[in-house]
């Protein structure tokens, strides 16, 4: 690689990229994300390039091996191009008739193609299908075309022009200023406005200034951080870079998960391949600016992706907040000015630079512009990553993009927001997302993580589930959130094991209002929003657990109990030999019983008998009927008739 010392420099590298890519050559593109991994692409990808080989047809057909292209449900996905037909599940036996297809005419390997559920149609090409479809992919798009390992693949697709725009065309007030006007808010979590950050940092004393990628995603079940960095590490090294450019910094950190291991492979090898072009050093493409990044591995704490905990654990101490009466865009780093951003506010930065923020705020709503990246988990058909216009409805997000929900089951809430964001029930599922609306409903952006549930969760052992994830992560500093979240946990562990009293809600809320008064970083404030808001919309499910000990969702072990219906046991037997414990009682011919002083309530008893008997019931807040008398259990023709 040759060192790039001028924009004119930059426009031949550029030309000469192109100049030896053929936009019409077939390239088979194949999702290389860590879902994707997990589901065999990396074998795929082997038998591709090996079929390639054996083939002969090393100088017709490439191979892209690319981040995640969202759609994980479906993975390993592979898009042909120059058609963008899209293949789903994928598995390395499949490879001799994608490459020959590629090879001969492009046409569309039709097994391999999504079926629409609801036409039973073939769909050939990716942004045609409904996953797809009602996206609006500003930041993850690329993540499906470029190899995150390659700049020139950053490069060919106008990667670092928004770098060069704010170096040769702008000065740092300027950038500043679009970057306000564009009224970019923060990905990771309060949706605080990065212009307004930045120019705190500016304006601050001191020469030194840093600038911070926030990669500690802890949320469960959230990974477009990881995404992103693993797919287009370059986009969020480019913001970053613009972000240093404008606020006066020389030196980046990325904080990201030791966790994470591809992503900080791509990071590390994106940083390198940077550097050998001259987009990071000294003297960044003859500008006279110097910036460098530093990569820092987090040891894995949820709370170390707080601001001011990140910071101290960048500095090699132990990850624990501090009070912020000084912001940390004024005393940050070793005392230092410091900007921390999500990865996926970094990521916007190059898009508004070069479409300029008028562009920008014309996507969205009044209040949130852009778009959001959400993770969409849960019981939902499409699970992936999905990135749509700030304003769309939590129903379209989950029902024409998600796919509704699986098994014919009815959805009963939405969390979003991380572990201390709050869950949204279907009466509001016509709300519009967007930093206020959500906290409005007593949820929160956060992140972008989005877990759906259904019938079958209990809401109060949801609110139990994420005060116990936020107890163990609570660094201990201080006593509203050490204490507080401790003594919610066992009241709700209380309520979910039946032993729940009157007057627990209330003193939940007692618990509750003091953590979010008085506790020292977010992680307390906000802690407590699982709890109210599914009190706040599923009141009736806690006064069940509390004052009849039934738990409506079928979901709390202690609560529940199985029973074998005699009317509809065919004594199939099935039950019988797959229960683990061996507490079913029963014959060929006779009515099976289970034993309840030895059954667990493991449930298997319930999944295997077949849905045309569904003799075993699954009952809460009633007694368990009496086992029928033995003369009674044997099964004649005259009964199984019945
Ligand atoms: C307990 C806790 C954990 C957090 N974890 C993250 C995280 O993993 N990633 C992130 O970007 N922000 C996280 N935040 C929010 C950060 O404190 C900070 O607001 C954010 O990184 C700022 O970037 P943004 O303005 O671009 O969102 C967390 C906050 C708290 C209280």
């Amino acid at each position: 690689m040759t060192r790039i010392n001028s924009p004119s420099e930059l426009k031949k590298l550029r030309k000469s990229i192109l100049s030896k890519r053929d936009p019409k050559k077939p390239c088979i593109t194949l999702c290389s994300g860590s879902a994707c991994q997990a589901t065999g692409s990396r074998e795929v990808a082997a038998s591709i390039e090996a079929e390639i080989e054996k083939q002969g047809l090393s100088d017709k057909v490439d191979i892209r091996k690319t981040g995640c292209h969202g759609f994980c449900e479906r993975g390993p996905i592979i898009v042909n191009h120059p058609e963008e037909s899209a293949y789903f599940q994928i598995t390395p036996e499949d490879a001799p008739e994608i490459v020959s297809l590629a090879a001969k005419d492009g046409s569309a390997a039709e097994r391999l193609l999504y079926t629409d559920p609801d036409t039973k149609e073939k769909i050939t090409h990716e942004s045609d299908i409904p996953f797809y479809k009602h996206q609006q992919r500003l930041v993850f798009g690329s993540n499906g075309s470029i190899d995150p390992k390659s700049i020139d693949d950053y490069l060919a697709i106008g990667g670092y022009s928004a770098l060069e725009k704010a170096l040769f065309q702008m000065n740092p007030d300027q950038v500043l200023e679009e970057v306000k006007k564009s009224n970019l808010r923060g990905r990771g979590g309060g949706g605080f406005p990065a212009g307004r950050k930045w120019e705190e940092s500016r304006n601050a004393p001191g020469d030194v200034k840093y600038v911070i990628v926030n990669a500690d995603e802890g949320d469960p079940g959230a990974y477009m951080d990881r995404s992103l960095l693993e797919g287009n590490p370059h986009s969020v090294l480019e913001g970053l870079m613009i972000g240093a450019f404008a606020i006066g910094s020389r030196e980046g950190y990325v904080y990201v998960r030791q966790e994470y291991p591809l992503a900080v492979e791509n990071l590390a090898i994106a940083i390198q391949q940077a550097e050998e072009y001259g987009f990071l050093g000294e003297n960044i493409l003859g500008s006279g600016f110097d910036f460098r990044v530093i990569v820092h591995r987090g040891a894995g704490a949820f709370v170390c992706g707080e601001s001011s905990a990140l910071m101290t654990a960048l500095e090699g101490r132990a990850g624990e907040p501090r009070p912020k009466y000084i912001h940390t865009a004024v005393k940050g780093v070793w005392d230092n000015p410091s900007v921390l951003n999500n990865v996926e506010t970094w990521a916007n930065v190059p898009l508004i630079i070069n479409k300029g923020a008028d562009w920008f705020t014309q996507i969205g709503t009044e209040r949130s512009k852009g778009t959001k990246i959400f993770s969409l988990v849960g019981k939902i058909t499409n699970t992936g990553l999905v990135e749509v216009p700030m304003g769309m409805t939590l129903k379209d997000i989950i029902f024409k993009i998600g796919g509704g929900i699986p098994g014919g089951k009815k959805f009963k809430a939405v969390q979003t927001g991380g572990p201390s964001g709050g869950c949204i029930p279907e009466d509001l599922l016509d709300l519009e997302v967007g930093f206020d609306e959500l906290t409005k409903a007593g949820s929160m952006m956060g992140s972008g993580g989005m877990i759906v549930m259904d019938e079958d969760t209990c809401m109060v052992d949801v609110a139990r589930y994420f005060i116990d994830f936020l107890t163990d992560e609570s660094c201990g500093k201080c006593v509203p959130c050490r204490e507080g979240l401790r003594q919610m946990l066992k009241v709700l562990t209380n309520i979910t094991e039946g032993r729940g009293k009157d007057g627990d809600i209330e003193l939940l809320q007692e618990l509750a209002e003091v953590a979010k008064e008085a506790s020292l970083c977010a992680l307390g404030t906000s802690a407590p929003n699982p709890f109210l808001s599914t009190v706040r919309y599923f009141r009736d499910e806690y006064e069940a657990h509390i004052k009849e000990q039934r738990c409506p969702a079928l979901s709390c072990k202690e609560l529940i109990t199985y029973h074998i219906d005699p009317d509809k046991c065919q004594a199939c037997m099935i039950c019988k030999r797959k229960c683990p414990v061996e507490a079913i009682d029963g014959g060929k011919k006779k009515i099976h019983i289970i034993d309840q002083e030895k059954c667990t309530k493991c449930g298997t008893c319930f999944e295997v008998c077949p849905s045309r008997f569904s003799a075993v019931r699954k009952i809460s807040g009633e007694p368990v009927p009496p086992p029928i008398p033995e003369e009674e259990r044997t099964i004649t023709r005259k009964s199984k008739a019945k």
